[in-house]
Order: C-alpha cells, then sequence, then structure tokens
C-alpha cells in the first residue's frame, strides 16, 4: 500500500465527514431562514414524525447529474430530499423529506429517483408512505429530466393508491403539477400560515386574467380545506401537522392485505346512552347536531373527523368500536338540513371508497331529506357528482352498518348505506322516517287538484300532511319489508353496532371480476 493512500480510518473519517455534511442540506445560512419564515427543516420534521431513534436515512450522498446552468458547480449531497424508513408508534413507514434550503426544495432526476426508491420499497414490503412536501416544484435547470421524475412519482401514486396509504403533509410551496403527487395520495395536511397549493401563481393568474390573489387567498391551508376540498385537514403548527398524521395512521392497517390495528380503549361495549334518546327534536323540522349521536357512540366519544371545514352537511371520519377502527358517514341535520349536494358527495364518496380499500368497516348515521334542489346544483352536475356515492356504496364489500336516525327520503334513501346497496345491517330508530319525499312536497304532487278544490285549501293540505306522516314517517313500513332489519332503541345504539361489526367480522363479499370499473368521474 502506497503511503498516499488513505488509511481505513481516514476512509471512515471521511464518510463521517461526508454525512455531516449531507445532514447541513443548503447550509447554515439557508437554515436559519427556513426557521425565520416559522418553518422547520426536512430532517427536524422527519425527528418530529418519526419514534426517536427510528429513522434510517437512504441514499444521502446523491448528487444532481446535471451540467447547465453552472449546476455542475454546485452539488449538495442528498440533493434535496431526506429519505428513508422508521416507525411511528413502532409500525413501519417511509418517508421522503423536501429540503427546502437546497435549490428551493425543487425536484430533479436525482432527487425524484430517492422519492421513487422509498416508494418502490414501501410497497414491496406493504407499509404507508409520508411525503413531506416543502419545495419550489420542478427544478427548471434541469428541464425535461425534472418533469419525468414528476411523471415517475405520479405513476408510482397511482399504483400504490388502494395498496398502501399514502399521506401528504403540505408544509411550505408546493405549485404547478406538483400539487399532483398529493392530490394523487389518500390525506392532504396543510400548515396555516406557511403552506401553499395551486397550479397557477397569483403572477401568472395576475397577468392572464387580471384577477389579483396573495398565496394564502389563492392556495392557503384554510382555502383548501373549507373552499376546494382538496386538503383534509389543517393544522396549527408544523408540531400539530405530525400529530395529525400519527393519530390517522393509527386507524389504519399498513396495507390493503391487512386489518386495521384492534387498540385496547377500555370502553365498555355494553355501554347504553339513555342521552341518545334526547338528541332528536319532536318536530321533524328543527337541527340537531349529529356528532353528539357519532360520540356518544364510539369508544369514549373520540372521533377523528376528516375533512370538518368542507361540506359540513355531511360528516366523515374514523372511530373505534370496541376497539376496532371504523369510517363513520352522517348526515348532519345543522347544515342544509342534511341534504346531499355536490361537495358533500364527493367527499363521503371518497371516504366511502378509502375505507373499503383498506379494510375498514362503514358505520352510516342517516338523516338526509334528499338531495339539494337548486339551478345552481342541476347545472353543476349534482346527477354526475351525486351517483358517485351510490357508487362508492354499491362498489364497497367491507361491512357496511347503517342506522337511519330520522329522515330517509328520496334517492338518498338508496344512496345512503340502504340495504339495496348490500349493506348487511340496516338498523333504523322509532324516529326514522323513510319515503319518497318530504310531506309537503309529496302532497303538493298527489293531491295537488283535491287542495285546490277544497274549502280551505290550508286545512286540507295540513290534514293530508298529518295522514300522510300517520302512513310514511315512521320506520315500520321499510321495517315489514324486511328493508331494515330492527327498529332499536336508540340508548342501546352502541352495543348493537358492536354486536354487527364483530358478527361481521368475517364477512367475505365479492364483486365479479374486471380490469376496474368506470365510476362516475
Ligand atoms: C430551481 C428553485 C426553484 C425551482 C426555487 N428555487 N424554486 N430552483 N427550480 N423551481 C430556488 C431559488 O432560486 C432560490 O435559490 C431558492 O430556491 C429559494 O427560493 P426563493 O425564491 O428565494 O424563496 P421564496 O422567496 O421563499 O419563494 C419560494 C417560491 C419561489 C415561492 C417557491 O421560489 C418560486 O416561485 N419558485 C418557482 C416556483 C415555480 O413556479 N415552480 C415551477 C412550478 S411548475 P437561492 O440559490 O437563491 O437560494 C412545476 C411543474 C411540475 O413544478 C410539473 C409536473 C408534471
Amino acid at each position: 500500500m502506497s503511503s498516499k493512500e488513505p488509511t481505513v480510518k481516514e476512509k471512515i473519517e471521511r464518510a463521517r465527514k461526508l454525512r455531516e455534511e449531507a445532514k447541513l442540506g443548503g447550509g447554515k445560512d439557508r437554515i436559519d431562514k427556513q426557521h425565520e419564515k416559522g418553518k422547520l427543516t426536512a430532517r427536524e420534521r422527519i425527528d418530529l414524525l418519526l419514534d426517536a431513534g427510528s429513522f434510517v436515512e437512504l441514499d444521502p450522498f446523491i448528487v444532481h447529474q446535471c451540467t447547465d446552468f453552472g449546476m455542475e458547480k454546485q452539488k449538495i449531497l442528498g440533493d434535496g430530499v431526506v429519505t428513508g424508513y422508521g416507525t411511528i408508534d413502532g409500525r413501519l413507514v417511509y418517508v421522503f423529506s423536501q429540503d427546502f434550503t437546497v435549490f428551493g426544495g425543487s425536484l430533479g432526476e436525482m432527487f425524484a429517483k430517492k422519492v421513487c426508491k422509498v416508494m418502490d420499497l414501501a410497497m414491496k414490503v406493504g407499509a404507508p408512505v409520508i411525503g413531506l412536501n416543502d419545495s419550489g416544484g420542478a427544478r427548471i435547470q434541469e428541464g425535461v429530466a425534472s418533469l419525468a421524475g414528476y411523471g415517475d412519482i405520479f405513476f408510482r401514486n397511482v399504483i400504490a393508491s388502494g395498496v398502501i396509504p399514502q399521506i401528504s403533509a403540505i408544509m411550505g410551496p408546493c405549485a404547478g403539477g406538483a400539487v399532483y403527487s398529493p392530490a394523487l395520495t389518500d390525506f392532504i395536511v396543510m400548515v396555516k400560515g406557511t403552506s401553499h397549493m395551486f397550479i397557477t401563481g397569483p403572477e401568472v393568474i395576475k397577468t392572464v386574467l387580471g384577477q389579483e390573489a396573495t398565496f394564502e387567498e389563492l392556495g392557503g391551508a384554510m382555502v383548501h380545506n373549507t373552499t376546494s376540498g382538496v386538503a383534509h385537514f389543517v393544522a396549527k403548527k408544523e408540531e400539530d401537522c405530525m400529530q395529525i398524521i400519527k393519530k390517522l395512521l393509527s386507524y389504519l392497517p399498513q396495507n390493503n392485505m391487512e386489518d386495521p390495528p384492534i387498540v385496547d380503549t377500555g370502553d365498555d361495549p355494553n355501554r347504553t346512552d339513555e342521552h341518545l334518546a334526547e338528541i332528536i327534536p319532536d318536530d321533524p323540522d328543527k337541527p340537531y347536531d349529529v356528532k353528539d349521536v357519532i360520540t356518544s357512540v364510539v369508544d369514549n366519544g373520540e372521533f377523528f373527523e376528516v375533512q370538518a371545514l368542507w361540506a359540513p352537511n355531511i360528516v366523515i371520519g374514523f372511530a373505534r368500536l370496541n376497539g376496532r377502527s371504523v369510517g363513520v358517514v352522517a348526515n348532519q341535520p345543522k347544515y342544509y338540513a342534511g341534504a346531499l349536494d355536490i361537495n358533500s358527495s364527493v367527499k363521503a364518496g371518497r371516504f366511502v371508497r378509502f375505507c373499503d380499500a383498506f379494510n375498514i368497516p362503514i358505520i352510516t348515521f342517516e338523516d338526509v331529506p334528499g338531495f339539494l334542489p337548486g339551478i345552481e346544483q342541476e347545472h353543476g352536475g349534482i346527477i354526475r357528482h351525486g351517483s358517485k356515492l351510490l357508487y362508492a356504496y354499491c362498489e364497497a364489500t367491507v361491512p357496511k352498518i347503517t342506522v337511519i336516525l330520522r329522515k330517509a327520503y328520496g334517492g338518498a334513501y338508496d344512496v345512503m348505506g340502504s340495504k339495496h346497496s348490500r349493506a348487511d345491517i340496516n338498523y333504523a330508530w322509532p324516529t326514522a322516517e323513510t319515503a319518497v319525499m318530504g310531506p309537503r312536497g309529496a302532497i303538493n304532487i298527489i293531491f295537488r287538484k283535491e287542495i285546490a278544490e277544497a274549502k280551505d285549501p290550508e286545512k286540507k293540505l295540513q290534514e293530508l300532511i298529518k295522514e300522510y306522516r300517520e302512513k310514511f314517517a315512521s320506520p315500520y313500513i321499510a321495517a315489514q319489508k324486511g328493508y331494515i332489519d330492527d327498529v332499536i332503541d336508540p340508548a342501546e345504539t352502541r352495543p348493537k353496532l358492536i354486536s354487527a361489526l364483530e358478527m361481521l367480522a368475517t364477512k367475505r363479499e365479492a364483486r365479479p371480476p374486471k380490469k376496474h370499473a368506470n365510476i362516475p368521474l
């Protein structure tokens, strides 16, 4: 060995030094800048997300291969994304965390290869992928190679959909076509004040359309959680964002071949609640908060709501019943009387499909006066969008249990987990009403002539409404036909649901083989 060649000790020392250099990303100044913006670094975020000491990094020495625009002089180890695997509550996850301190977190060829590598591993092993996004988008200097990189990630997002859970946190900019990777994943969490998602930014919009909007107004966390429905959760701070991801994962299986974990929640499965009987007002047109029903029934009142701020006329989220994860879908009479509209159909339809893909039983609490009427809804395509929810319920083969709390009118009766969409157990409270439509509308159609010819049309109308109510405003006609399996005491809802869920634990139901179906998109 020549004396000029490095010794083993020197080689190991060099590896350690390079690793330390890689950890600094774009350098101290840019890290300080990141902190000044109220943002953590890519590595700090991973530390916050994963179990302490569990992170194993891959590809820390990757550098870009670009030689244009002087890039050959600016090679930064790791190339702007930290990737690897670790655990959350002891369960394996894969993670990629975009490093804004390196070329603004922009994505080039090698960056994309790193992301694809962890996605491929996650698919082989069957574990969730979590993407922490903070990026200026396609790396301009790398041109089509960076577009190709995005394309490779998009393809993997699609192939992984329904196989492993994919969760995206938006913790900085996420612009242009780059938004489509998070959009293809199952859930998006956005951090308030520091995250933005848009296809075309404020400058372009101003130039092309003359419209003015700030980053926040255009694509901030609140906009995507309240107006567009793009995001599923809003986090106050980055720490909060990580807690949301951890909580979400706790309800999910590792992949589509597993069941979700069963947790000892300590709540009595036979617990009844007399208070449930007091929730529904005597006046059928008065609203109430369906979340009071949900929290009374589920384990320890813990309901993890998804998309809480968008389309609030339907409530979706995760909970546990005797320790088993369930997806809850409930009409919310507090908004639009719980009527289904375009947004609520899309919101619940996607959620039902997620639950079905990942073996999570669906519990439906129904109180729906029908589809929301109006020109805006019709011209907006309520026919097309409403059918998504119907489609999702019919397609789902996980255990499906429905409780009609009050109204189950019209097409919405069929849509919301009815027996006819192959729900397994359908219960009704004694307050349930099933009919083609609400009393006033129905009477006006079938007795229009009689009312018009009556001496006192209003009195006649009221008489007919009373008669209609007596006939249809009860669960017993549906019970006589076997469309509902039993009329239950509201107080016993929890034990009844748990019993049904456990009875259905080994449910097997198949649909005919096909390439894929054609959901009305
Ligand atoms: C290369 C980029 C970059 C990019 C930012 N940087 N975006 N480098 N490619 N796309 C670099 C900057 O040059 C700068 O380098 C550093 O990152 C930080 O950027 P700043 O502009 O100083 O930061 P800030 O003021 O916080 O603004 C952040 C930003 C802005 C809003 C993200 O950088 C920006 O608008 N970037 C371009 C966004 C964009 O239009 N991307 C393309 C979208 S289209 P230095 O060396 O000065 O620190 C797209 C297509 C994907 O992504 C298609 C997929 C099919």
